[in-house]
């Protein structure tokens, strides 16, 4: 087979790196990848979100799969445009990826199909926002409906701040129509955990559950960002857990958007807290997760080609899914500055010097010039390794940090410390 991969970060270097592995891939493209992919696959200049270009070079190159990371090109229709010209696709339609470019409708799904999550209301009309948050106890969560980067949630810890960020993006339209609209939520408290499953649109394969750490500095402080740095499999979920968030959140859903004419195909991830009351979802992406995709492959002992054309023929339930009896840590290696400004193009250092068997340094933001590799983007690394005990992922994970450098370079302390 030929497989094209559309994406070009740290969730997309792993993916390729895992259909590599694939008996049945012979050929990898990924557009338009980074400087790691490119070690393991062609990388070819077409942006993700270029969907005729990229209809056009898979039509030229016969592709059998493609397969798509990101969340913009699935929320602007990249499957149903693919599927309309015959091409074979690995994701869901523009209308089953609403769960995501949309809080609005998925708020509505989970309400409609009793899937436990916050309390919440929404609203198109400022000045009925603004009665609401006055009316309301803080801290309360005020979310952009649209798409927005990972940065459209805004946890408020006051009143005033609330009243700020409803301004922000309602007014302000920080996030342009992204946030015309708005939901306003019950602020959760617990563990979050990030679920993800493939579905072919009736049944579903769980994936191991794994944890994000979005705060840029240790112990959970400071902005969020696109992810820190991931372990899995979450300690929080044992293996009753999980079967409840099966039943009470992943198969109701898949089950929803079916009966709602959304058949979900592809990877759902749920982001969940894990509170009092049971786990509840803080969202939903029509995608895989980054950094969490970066822990969750390795752990994945099958060949994962057969299950993503088992998603898109509907017949998920005759493939299996083996994983590993292992840990996965990841610690991603940021630009200094990151998640607010920052520079690029700083030398990276020592990659040369990974050989260890269960260390695998995935590339987020980084690109070639001349021989050397340098930064090009916010996360630059995914530092990943594997091992039989959490302990030990851990310490090879960080000695595998301490023999990369860049100018500037920053990386949490403390990943998956939480897991001890
Ligand atoms: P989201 O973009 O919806 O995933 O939100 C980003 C982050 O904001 C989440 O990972 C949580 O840490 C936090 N968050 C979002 N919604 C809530 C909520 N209802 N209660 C507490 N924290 C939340
Ligand atoms: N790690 C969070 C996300 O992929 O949305």
């Amino acid at each position: 087979m030929k497989v094209l991969v559309i994406g070009s970060g740290g969730r997309e270097h792993t993916l390729v790196w895992k259909i590599q592995q694939s008996q049945q891939v012979e050929k990898i493209y990924c557009a338009p990848g980074n400087a790691g992919i490119s070690q393991i696959a062609e990388c070819v200049p077409i942006a993700a979100t270029d969907i005729k270009g990229l209809i056009k070079f898979a039509s030229d190159k016969h592709i059998d799969l493609t397969v798509v990371g990101p969340e913009i090109p699935l929320a602007q229709g990249i499957v149903d445009d693919f599927q309309e010209k015959g091409l074979k696709i690995f994701g869901p339609s523009q209308k089953a990826a609403e769960i995501e470019s949309s809080k609005v409708f998925s708020k509505y799904l989970m309400e409609k199909y009793h899937i436990p999550t916050a309390r919440y209301e929404s609203f198109d009309v400022f000045d009925r926002a603004e009665e609401y948050v006055k009316n309301s106890r803080s801290p309360i969560v005020i979310k952009a409906d649209g798409l927005a980067a990972g940065k459209g949630a805004i946890v408020c810890q006051t009143k005033k701040e609330a009243l700020d960020a409803l301004r922000k993006l309602m007014v302000d339209r920080i996030f342009g129509d992204a946030s015309r609209r708005v939901v306003i939520e019950e602020f959760l408290q617990g563990e979050e955990v990030s679920v993800l499953a493939f579905s072919d649109g009736t049944n579903i394969k769980t994936l191991i559950p794994a944890q994000d750490h979005k705060p840029i500095f240790d112990g959970d402080t400071g902005p969020n960002t696109g992810g820190m740095g991931a372990y899995a499999p979450a300690v929080f979920v044992d293996d009753d857990l999980l079967k409840i968030i099966e039943d009470t959140i992943l198969k109701p859903t898949i089950k929803g958007m079916a009966l709602e004419d959304r058949p979900y195909r592809g990877v759902l991830y749920a982001g969940l807290m894990m509170t009092h009351e049971g786990p509840k979802v803080i969202e939903f992406n029509c995608r895989f997760g980054d950094p969490e995709t970066q822990v969750i492959l390795p752990l994945i002992t099958s060949d994962i080609v057969p299950v993503m054309e088992a998603c898109i023929d509907g017949n998920l339930e005759n493939v299996t899914l083996e994983k590993a009896n292992q840990y996965a840590v990841c610690v991603i290696m940021a630009s200094g500055g990151y998640p607010g400004s920052y520079e690029k193009g700083k030398k990276i250092i020592g990659l040369d010097r990974i050989v260890e068997k269960n260390v695998k340094i995935f590339h987020a933001g980084t690109s070639r010039r001349g021989d050397d590799i340098v930064t090009a983007g916010g996360r630059v690394l995914g530092v990943t390794a594997m091992g039989l005990t959490i302990n030990n992922a851990i310490r090879r994970a960080y000695d595998a940090v301490g023999k990369i450098t860049f100018d500037g370079a920053y990386y949490r302390k403390d990943i998956a410390f939480k897991a001890l």
